[in-house]
């Protein structure tokens, strides 16, 4: 396979009825012969990316060079690619002001203007930054839209209050949250106090600096427990990972403070399991991400 980027300079006034005319164009030609890329227009100037095997590309190109609606055409970069870059567009397109291109990451000022086949020959490293950009412009166009669990806008204005009612309800939860949160911290100082003041004075056994523990983790499942919850206010989506680590935290938070010597081997063994689950889910969504 091959990449093949070429410019070209727009003859006449292009208006989008005109690119949107070309593009079906290109679209049903280039699936047929197996051909993905984009095609770029800015400032009067076409940028396009063509992929697929070298015959097809050739011959593609050879056509739109002698294109009698462009001129300038300047090949930009030729190469053997193993793996397409615009695998799921037989003609990806963007049209692109000059402010939106200064604010591609990689360019700067002077690129907006140099947009010609001239000036993007001169600055071919540009190239692979602006690729980039569009390939994510073009990827996040194609997923699915995010999943909203709850949201403020319904076609039933009966759901809508509901859904509303049940956001206040989250938000509310927070606050608790906090509150125990808060609890929780007058808790840590008790025991440490409770472990010091107690004979031998200023000394905390090993069990002691346990129980301590077991205390603290008890406010940092608190905060995550928070951190759920608002996470599920601005997002709308449960944060699985978030809810596995923090169930995670809570068991080891017990098995922290396990008293072995007076739990029974089968609460030990269920509790290990659980651990064990729990870590292989966060793994795996973790390996997903
Ligand atoms: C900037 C530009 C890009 C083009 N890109 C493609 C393309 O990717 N695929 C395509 O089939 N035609 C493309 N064309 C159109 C071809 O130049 C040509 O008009 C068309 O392939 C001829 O189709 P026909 O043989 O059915 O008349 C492009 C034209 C221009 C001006």
């Amino acid at each position: 396979m091959i990449r093949l980027i070429y410019a070209s300079t727009a003859l006449n006034e292009w208006g989008t009825e005109d690119l949107l005319k070309l593009l079906k164009e290109c679209r049903a030609h280039n699936s047929a012969k197996n051909i993905t890329g984009i095609l770029l227009f800015s400032n009067n100037t076409f940028l396009q990316v063509l992929e697929g095997d070298e015959a097809s590309v050739t011959s593609m190109f050879a056509l739109i060079e002698k294109d009698p609606r462009h001129s300038d055409v300047t090949i930009i970069e030729k190469q053997h690619i193993t793996e397409r870059s615009f695998p799921y567009w037989s003609m990806g397109f963007e049209s692109v002001d000059s402010n939106q291109l200064t604010n591609i990451p990689g360019f700067n000022n002077f690129f907006a203007k140099d947009f010609t086949p001239a000036g993007l020959a001169a600055n071919r490293n540009v190239i692979a930054p602006l690729l980039s950009h569009l390939r994510a412009k073009l990827i996040s166009q194609v997923t699915p839209e995010r999943h909203e669990e709850l949201p403020m806008q319904h076609e039933d204005p009966f759901i809508q209050v509901l859904h509303r009612t049940i956001r206040i309800g989250v938000k509310f939860l927070a606050l608790l949250m906090v509150v125990v949160i808060l609890f929780g911290i007058v808790d840590v100082v008790y025991v440490i106090y409770e472990k010091i003041a107690q004979p031998p004075v200023m000394l905390m056994t090993i069990n002691d600096m346990l129980e301590t523990f077991g205390a603290f983790l008890a406010v940092l499942i608190a905060i995550e427990i928070f951190l759920n919850i608002t996470l599920y206010i601005r997002s709308d989506v449960i944060p699985v990972k978030l809810v596995v680590a923090t169930a995670l935290m809570a068991i080891s938070r017990k098995v922290i403070v396990f008293d072995y010597k007076s739990l029974p081997a089968e609460y030990v063994s269920a509790s290990a399991l659980v651990l064990l689950a729990l870590g292989v889910t966060y793994w795996l969504i973790q390996k997903k991400e």
